[in-house]
């Protein structure tokens, strides 16, 4: 038996209190009531249900998506490269899943406007983004709030929103150039794969407008 040296200890055991290597610590009680606490908080199952995904033709445009033509008799069908223009207005666009035939038309936000440009026109920022040479697919909804972008102008070489006069630059990124609107318009990268315009990856940028609270 090893001898006790410590005064409080000595004065603790006189007065028949526990010594203190026999207590629970303050750290101790600590930790016992956290893991209990933890076993009534975790429930052993999930009690929200996972995320439903959205149906296939309201998702955003995926890699792979073939662009097809949104309006008119040829809607549903493959952009063809000869119809995009140089010096040519622009062309309304949307996306196709190649594996299931869904067209991604479930929501206005997978619009696309499709323009073509000669490749000494496109700064290094956009060429990255463009297939055949110079064809490019931006968004068709106006990031101010919202409206459809519909018209190149012919002279100046930019899309023009008519609600408030925003301009987006195509061979600049979709860089704003005029009005209200902020922020580059989005892109969807594209490749030229078997005759055939299909997305590259996702949009880069945010597509749409956010809503006044
Ligand atoms: S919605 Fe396009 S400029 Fe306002």
């Amino acid at each position: 038996m090893t001898e006790n040296n410590d005064p409080g200890e000595i004065s603790r055991q006189a007065a028949g209190q526990q010594p203190t290597h026999d207590r629970p610590t303050h750290d101790r009680r600590t930790f016992l009531g956290a893991t209990v606490g933890m076993a009534i908080a975790t429930p052993a199952f999930p009690l929200t249900e996972p995320k439903k995904q959205k149906p296939a033709d309201e998702r955003r445009p995926e890699p792979g998506d073939i662009i097809v033509h949104r309006f008119g008799e040829r809607a549903g069908q493959p952009l063809a490269p000869g119809e995009v223009k140089l010096g040519g207005d622009l062309v309304n666009c949307i996306t196709k899943d190649p594996q299931t035939g869904v067209v991604r038309d479930g929501s206005r936000l997978n619009g696309l406007i499709v323009v073509r440009f000669k490749p000494e026109e496109l700064s290094a920022q956009t060429i990255v983004h463009a297939a055949d040479g110079g064809v490019l697919a931006y968004s068709s909804v106006c990031n101010h709030q919202g409206c459809d972008l519909s018209q190149l102008l012919p002279d100046e070489r930019v899309f023009k929103c008519y609600c408030h006069y925003s301009k987006f630059d195509p061979r600049a990124a979709g860089k704003p150039k005029d009005g209200p609107a902020r922020r580059k318009l989005a892109v969807l990268p594209l490749k030229f794969d078997n005759g055939l315009f299909v997305a590259a990856s996702e949009f880069v940028g945010r597509v749409g407008f956010k809503k006044r609270r």
